[in-house]
């Protein structure tokens, strides 16, 4: 197969959700589909469930399954599927943020019972600021839930993107009768008997034959005639264009867990998602179809085992092919490095590879060299674009527990921030560290690898924060100003930016009004 063959034929994305809409569940379905696995409960959940706050055992055990899973790739009607697995604790969100870089669509998973939660609104706003293509699939459809027109709306709203049903349910809950398939024409029933349900598709281009009645009875026909007429009123067509430029979702309705309205998900999209597409350097655009290798560093996983702390850097092809022992330039470190053991993963394999082609993930052994967002090339100084860095939640001092252990606590912690576990920030006034994280749960981690991976301790101290500001003014004169009368509110981020560390919403609102031609940004790209 030609390179370009290799390029269109790839699909790679990211499945998310607020946790327990059923993210895992579809993934496992998609699996079960492409012949990646065998039996339903083979992909492990890698949600560390909330009981498991202080049990780090079982932190550690579930970081190592989200290695194993961080990508699964398999081959589906000719296609490669790679999908990008994000992990379902919210206090890891970040690391959710960062996988969406390496993505070229994304399906969200809402539970229509629940409708669209904090999590899913947050994870739309990332793939907003990229343009990443989204569907949608309504899960628990044998659960009763909200109404489907509700739902579509609360989508529109509170995700702010224009939705188009491509399949409609037939009832939920205790009478879920199926769902019409619109974009193949097809009537899929729902038999809720058996957990494992092989569905029934009837092709069924005439809605209004009385055929229908026949299978889903007077009702429910009459119901599903009105509702699909009122869809093709209120929602103009499925625009594929629309969709690729992220403006539109297509949405799809189902039940992940009954294997219902899975293989039509899996088929549309391999149909109308996008092969790899142009990824945006600092320098320029880079087209997945350039024959010269680029790729850039998304997650940085460390290795479990604290007699063994190498980490696998896992790189996303943008452009050309890679090859394995083949010098690359590491762009921000000045330094050519060759791979003697890249690796891909497949389902729950690992397996050292000879090349790969974009829109693939590369698993590459790292000594330390790595930060996420580095990038690697053939020779061409070009710098991928990383995801911006969004204010923390929650902030501590971090202060050094061990006088003998200063070093290792040093370090531990700028390759903790590498990896990307939490935010830094160097107060400017008295040189303080601050950690800023999502949650309760990332302090825990820090303490405890820092003890076990580096043998440093440390403590923390509270701190009165709201959020960290990224500043942008046109008036340099007032943003200097500003800087005098808050030097001891100023801190560092980790690549030297500076924010602003304000202490309550007041605060900032004070500031806002009285410096009125700054910007006060909660993110560090705008
Ligand atoms: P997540 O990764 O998004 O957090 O969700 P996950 O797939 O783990 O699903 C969360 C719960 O919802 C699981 O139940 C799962 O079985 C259930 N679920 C997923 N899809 C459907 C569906 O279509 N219908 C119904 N009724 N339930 C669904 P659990 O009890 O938390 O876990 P488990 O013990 O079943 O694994």
């Amino acid at each position: 197969m030609g390179f370009k063959e290799e390029i269109k034929r790839r699909r790679t994305f990211g499945i998310v959700s607020h946790p327990d809409a059923g993210k895992t569940t579809l993934t496992e379905k998609l699996l079960l589909f492409g012949g990646a696995i065998h039996i339903a409960g083979a992909v492990k959940s890698n949600k560390i469930k909330k009981t498991a706050t202080s049990d780090f055992m079982e932190i550690e055990r579930q970081r190592g399954i989200s290695v194993a899973t961080s990508v699964m790739a398999f081959e589906y009607k000719g296609r490669k599927i790679n999908i990008l697995d994000t992990p379902g604790h919210q206090d890891f969100a970040e690391d959710t943020f960062r996988t969406l870089t390496a993505v070229d669509s994304v399906i969200i998973v809402i539970d229509s019972a629940k409708g669209v939660e904090p999590q899913t609104r947050k994870l739309m706003e990332v793939c907003r600021m990229r343009h990443t293509p989204v569907m949608v699939f309504m899960n628990k459809l044998d659960r009763n839930g909200k109404n489907p027109f509700e739902l579509l709306d609360e989508i529109e709203n509170e995700l702010k993107i224009k939705v188009r049903p491509l399949s409609w349910p037939i009832s939920n809950g205790s009478t879920f009768k199926g769902v019409y398939n619109i974009y193949e024409e097809k009537l899929n029933l729902f038999s809720g008997e058996s957990k494992q349900t092989v569905e029934e598709s009837i092709e069924f281009k005439d809605i209004n034959s009385p055929e229908l009645e026949k299978y889903i009875g007077e009702k429910y026909s009459r119901i599903l005639r009105e509702e699909l007429e009122l869809i093709t009123e209120v929602y103009p067509k499925f625009d594929i264009d629309t969709y690729l430029q992220g403006h539109l979702a297509p949405v799809f309705f189902g039940s992940a867990l009954n294997n219902f309205g899975v293989q039509e998900l899996l088929d549309c999209f391999i149909e109308i998602a996008p092969h790899p597409r142009i990824v945006v350097a600092e320098e320029r655009e880079v087209d997945p179809f350039e024959n010269k290798f680029s790729g850039f560093v998304f997650k940085i996983h460390a290795n479990m085992d604290p007699n063994h702390r190498d980490r696998i850097a896992f790189v996303k092809i943008c452009s050309g092919t890679f090859l394995r022992n083949t010098n690359y330039l590491h762009v921000r470190a000045g330094k050519n490095m060759k791979f003697a053991t890249p690796t891909a993963f497949m389902a729950d394999k690992k397996s050292i590879i000879d090349e790969a082609f974009p829109g693939d993930i590369v698993g590459i052994h790292d000594t330390g060299n790595f930060k996420i967002g580095d990038t690697l090339t053939e020779g061409e100084n070009i710098h991928y674009k990383g995801l911006p860095s969004f204010s923390p939640e929650m902030f501590r001092y971090v202060e050094n527990a061990d006088p003998m252990k200063y070093k290792q606590l040093a370090k531990g912690l700028d390759q903790l921030m590498d990896e990307g576990v939490a935010q830094l920030f160097t107060n400017k006034f008295n040189g303080r560290k601050i950690i800023g994280t999502v949650g309760q749960l990332q302090f825990d981690v820090i303490q405890f690898r820092l003890e076990h991976e580096y043998g440093a301790k440390c403590r923390y101290e509270s701190i009165q924060l709201y959020k960290a500001c990224w500043m942008e003014s046109s008036d340099k004169a007032q943003l200097e100003d500003f800087r005098k009368r808050k030097y001891n509110a100023l801190a560092d981020d980790k690549y030297g930016r500076e924010v602003f560390l304000a202490e309550s919403p007041y605060a900032l609102q004070m500031a806002q009004e009285k410096f009125d031609k700054i910007k006060f940004h909660f993110t560090s790209e705008f």
